[in-house]
């Protein structure tokens, strides 16, 4: 029998990362496992879970655009998945008549990673740029952490409200608001988290400049080779920035966990990832 197989599954999928990174805690952690890109047609998410689950598949990561779908197919979810509304993480049991269960590790591994980069999240004040997926999947810890206030904006202000809305019960009175980006106070933020696709288009944001300081940490979900146009902004005026590779390691630590349960150490899975990012 070979070694159990895991995979990470999405359309497109070339560029994942996932598959380096989970070999990579597999390796650290001596674990035996495959781990696959699956590239499943857009209109195939189901077969493509369906013929990996036959194959043995015992779990995958899933990315764009099917965590919706993800979401659908579970006959169980972990309660940060439901209130996320998307699943990244497809656990399969050994038998095959058994249900799947999904989770969502996006937020932890956001949590994860703003303490390891030495962020307070209580107290302070949280801008967070977006209104789709990303967003509602990192709502539920940030709240958790007890910021003063967190802003949500976004291109379009009602998509931001009926987020804040649905979430509202699990904030303190005024603690949660929401609006377009014309409506962002204009005084500093602690923390900005851009949870746009703005980045992936190369677009800069209608932001007001006074919502920085030198002690602003800008953070973009988004990650690449060179800084994003929202990072390079932050910078041009003196704030702190760092991009998402490092949720992404650490949602995949989380997922791992999930899996394997050993939590794999993300440093120099991190420090070795940036390296290759940079040296292409
Ligand atoms: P995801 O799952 O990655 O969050 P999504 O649900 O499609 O993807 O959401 C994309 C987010 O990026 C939305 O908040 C979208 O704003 P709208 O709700 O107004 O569409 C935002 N977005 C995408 N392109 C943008 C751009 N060029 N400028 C500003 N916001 C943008």
């Amino acid at each position: 029998m070979g070694a159990p197989l895991y995979g990470v599954i999405g359309n497109p999928i070339g560029h994942s990362r996932s598959p380096a990174i989970h070999r990579a805690f597999a390796e650290q952690t001596d674990i035996a496992l495959q781990y696959d890109a699956l590239l499943a047609p857009l209109d195939g998410f189901e077969a493509t879970v369906a013929g990996f689950r036959a194959a043995g598949g015992r779990g995958l990561n899933v990315t764009v655009p099917f965590k919706a779908q993800a979401y659908a197919l579970c006959g169980v979810r972990t309660p940060r998945a439901e209130r996320a509304g998307a699943v990244n993480t497809l656990i399969f049991p050994a038998n095959p008549g058994g249900l799947v269960e999904g989770d969502n590790t996006d937020g932890a591994g956001l949590l994860a990673d703003l303490h390891r980069l030495g962020v307070p999240l209580n107290g302070r004040r949280i801008l967070l740029l977006g209104a789709g997926g990303a967003t509602r999947g990192v709502l539920e810890p940030l709240l958790a952490a007890h910021p003063a206030e967190l802003f949500i904006a976004n291109r379009s202000p009602d998509k931001a409200q009926a987020l804040a809305q649905d979430f509202l019960a699990l904030a303190q009175p005024g603690q949660l608001r929401a609006g377009g980006f014309a409506d962002i106070p204009p005084a500093p933020f602690d923390l900005i988290i851009n949870a746009t696709a703005a980045s992936l288009a190369g677009e800069q944001l209608p932001l007001p400049r006074a919502i920085l300081t030198p002690a602003t940490l800008a953070y973009d979900m988004a990650y690449g080779a060179t800084p994003t146009v929202f990072l390079r902004w932050a910078e041009s005026f003196g704030a702190q920035t760092a991009d998402g590779l490092g949720m992404l390691v650490e949602q995949a630590a989380e997922s791992f966990w999930r899996w394997h349960s050993i939590r794999p150490e993300t440093e120099p899975v991190l420090r070795s990832l940036r390296e290759t990012l940079q040296s292409r």
